[in-house]
């Protein structure tokens, strides 16, 4: 069976200067893959490729059966890849619970959809989604009176929402304390058990705490994959880190 996402011979180059390198990239339905690599390596511009934002210089990116090369952002997004950017994407007034409602409903015409009636079936599906990620205490609170932990969790709860096939999350843990962190890497796993999931992660607690399968990429393509095991004792991996305190 062909993979969900098959990235080939993908190249990126902005103002002359080569971003992605060729890069070569297989995720497997129902995959948890986690992303590593140095600062500057691409990961991010990997995911601005996937969902459209940035166009490939060459290369192919496949998904679910269909070439999306070139597709606009939201062609991408509604065959079901969704992206969770750094910084939480919601509408800060609105309450924790209507944040959600708003996912559920597909995010075009916000306001229109806050006065549509709640359907029973709507209303559970939003309350168990709260009730997942956590908030279901803070349903009616502003988006604004979250935590940090908080509003990542809320916006995984709005992409789980938009019930995508494929999930992207670029260091989604970044500036959590501790026990948020732990808490949000037991999400993710929750997630990816109907789900399939692309996580961009630093902290290598979380790596570890997850501990699937890894690609590493570095200057723009791949440089090792395989389990964690066998690609942290990866001689060319631990050149790439060493002296940067990522792979202690
Ligand atoms: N719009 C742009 N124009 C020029 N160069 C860019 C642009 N976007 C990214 N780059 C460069 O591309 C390279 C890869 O950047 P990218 O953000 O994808 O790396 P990353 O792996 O996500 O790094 P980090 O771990 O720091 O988030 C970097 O050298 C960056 O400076
Ligand atoms: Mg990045």
């Amino acid at each position: 069976m062909a993979a969900l996402l098959e990235v080939t011979g993908l190249t990126t180059k902005v103002s002359g200067f080569t971003i992605l390198n060729g890069l070569d990239l297989s995720v497997e339905e129902h995959e948890l893959r986690v992303l590593l690599g140095p600062n500057g390596a691409g990961k991010t511009t990997l995911i601005a490729m996937i969902t459209g934002q940035f166009k490939a210089s060459s290369g192919t990116i496949r998904f679910a059966g269909q070439d999306i090369t070139g597709w606009a952002p939201d062609a991408i997004f509604q065959t079901g890849i969704s992206r969770k950017f750094q910084v939480p994407n919601m509408y800060e007034t609105l309450s924790v619970f209507d944040n959600v409602m708003v996912s559920l409903r597909g995010r075009r015409r916000v306001f229109a959809t806050l006065f549509q009636v709640l359907r029973a079936a709507e209303r559970d599906r939003i309350w168990d989604i709260l009730e997942f990620v956590g908030l279901a205490d803070k349903a009616n609170d502003p988006a604004d009176t979250l935590s940090h932990g908080e509003r990542q969790w809320l916006e995984l709860g709005m992409l789980i929402a938009s019930d995508p096939k494929l999930l992207l999350l670029d260091e989604p843990t970044t500036g959590m304390t501790e026990s948020d962190k732990h808490r949000t890497a037991e999400l993710i796993q929750e997630i990816a058990k109907s789900h399939t999931v692309l996580l961009v992660e630093h902290d290598m607690h979380i790596v570890r705490q997850i501990g699937k399968r890894i690609t590493v990429l570095h200057q723009g393509q791949r440089l090792a994959e395989g389990p964690l095991a066998e690609v942290m004792s990866n001689d060319l991996v631990r050149q790439v880190y060493l002296g940067k305190g990522k792979f202690q």
